[in-house]
């Protein structure tokens, strides 16, 4: 079994860089058969979603506009919604598809945030895909329509996923174990 360190945690393989490539093509095709007439902007969530949105977007076959936003959870884990910040562009959103790109739906705080915020631009549609999504931790209600994988509430690296920043980038996405 594939094995990484990061400070003082050790993570092992769950999904391989060839799952996730499967994945990421089948979503792909789906957001292209989804809006086959339209022209969705593709909102990156910074930093997370770097990774799974690059690959993503080069399989996406229909025009899109590419936009990102900052969202920071600070005390993660927190209860309070209050704990996300957003740093957005200056943007027009109004009457466009969204699609927010994102790499993991955990407790939904961010998302909620970040949902609240872009329905005040008036966009005309907004839609979730996330490549991964713990349902067991979601706090908050929110409709997630694409989602790559469902995972258990565990702690994930790679990918985009990052332990105290590091380990983003990694091609698969391991989960913490206990050291042996
Ligand atoms: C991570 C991840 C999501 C959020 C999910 O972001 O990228 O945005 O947490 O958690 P939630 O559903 O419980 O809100 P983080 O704040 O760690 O920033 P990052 O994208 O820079 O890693």
């Amino acid at each position: 079994m594939k094995r990484i360190s990061i400070k003082e945690y050790e993570f092992e393989l769950l999904i391989s860089e060839d799952k996730i490539r499967e994945r990421v093509i089948e979503l792909a095709n789906q957001i292209d058969q989804d809006y086959a007439n339209k022209r969705p902007i593709l909102m990156l969530t910074l930093k997370g979603a770097i990774i799974f949105a690059a690959d993503l977007m080069r399989e996406i076959t229909i025009p899109t506009q590419i936009e990102t936003i900052i969202a920071k959870s600070y005390g993660y884990k927190m209860t309070t919604e209050g704990n996300v910040e957003l740093i957005e562009n200056p943007i027009d959103l109004e009457g466009k598809d969204i699609i927010i790109i994102e790499d993991i739906v955990d407790t939904g705080y961010t998302m909620s945030s970040l949902l609240n915020r872009l329905k005040e631009f008036k966009p005309s549609s907004i839609e979730i895909c996330t490549l991964l999504f713990k349902p067991k931790n979601l706090v908050v209600p929110i409709k997630v329509k694409y989602v790559g994988f469902e995972i258990d509430p565990l702690f994930v690296v790679g990918y985009g996923l990052d332990y105290a920043e590091l380990g983003r980038n990694y091609k698969d996405i391991y989960i913490r174990v206990d050291k042996n």
